[in-house]
């Protein structure tokens, strides 16, 4: 429904900061912007996608809840074109790993301490996380939500200008943070990642094959769920 959002969308609204000029690459529908300009967080709102289709729903859904004085659309590809707009916050969501990091690295602007960028990675999460830290960006926050049976990751990322590398461990549970607010997706996540990595476990066993690396990826989820049970 126009104006409600899904637990996916709703984790990447709650990281754009009030106030802020806002753009939604790859909008689609224009749900997040339509939000978010109803909820009174953001006043304006820039609206991008790469294909015309997409682009005319949003505008139809912005028309049909009268923001269009307050929203800017553009048929582009990635972020590049959107320099110079004072934009402090971007949603890049619902896309690849993979092509959030091209089109981050195709928009140099997005390289200002200033910018907030707001990822939601359907795939692929730990070559973002990877591209990130060793571009430069850190990682602020991440969350989990579930919605309709599946997990979904949103990533709060700044520019630092200080490059770090992630250990393969933290590429693909994601770094030690604080997980107050979505203690239970992030161990819902964490224990699928069990479920799956039992099952190679048990293949290479069943088959004859040697399963240490299979057992050390089980241990070191393992210690992951301990850590956020305080145990
Ligand atoms: C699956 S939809 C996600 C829509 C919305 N962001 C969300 O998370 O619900 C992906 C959208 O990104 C657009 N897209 C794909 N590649 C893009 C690019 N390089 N630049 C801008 N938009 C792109 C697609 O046309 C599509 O509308």
């Amino acid at each position: 429904m126009i104006g409600s959002l899904d637990k996916r969308l709703l984790s990447c609204a709650e990281y754009v900061r009030a106030g802020a000029v806002f753009a939604d690459i790859g909008t689609d529908h224009g749900y997040l912007p339509i939000f978010l300009l109803k909820s009174g967080r953001i006043v304006r709102a820039y609206l991008s996608d790469v294909n015309e289709g997409p682009l005319a729903a949003s505008k139809r859904n912005v028309e049909s809840e009268g923001l269009i004085d307050r929203c800017e659309f553009l048929l582009i590809d990635g972020a590049r074109a959107l320099a110079g707009k004072g934009i402090t916050d971007y949603a890049i969501c619902g896309m690849g790993g993979e092509l959030i990091a091209r089109i981050i690295e195709d928009a140099p602007h997005l390289k200002d301490e200033a910018v907030r960028l707001i990822l939601q990675p359907m795939t692929k999460q730990e070559h973002l996380r990877e591209y990130l830290i060793s571009s430069g960006f850190s990682i602020l926050d991440e969350r989990y939500s579930y919605d309709s049976g599946k997990y979904y990751l949103a990533v709060l990322t700044e520019y630092s200008g200080v490059s770090g590398l992630l250990t393969s461990e933290e590429l693909e549970l994601g770094p030690e943070l604080p997980h107050d607010g979505d203690r239970a997706e992030y161990l819902g996540f964490l224990l699928g990642k069990r479920r799956a990595a039992e099952k190679a476990y048990r293949g290479k066993i069943d088959g004859g094959h040697s399963a240490d690396a299979e057992m050390e990826r089980l241990r070191i989820i393992d210690k992951r769920i301990a850590k956020l049970q305080g145990e």
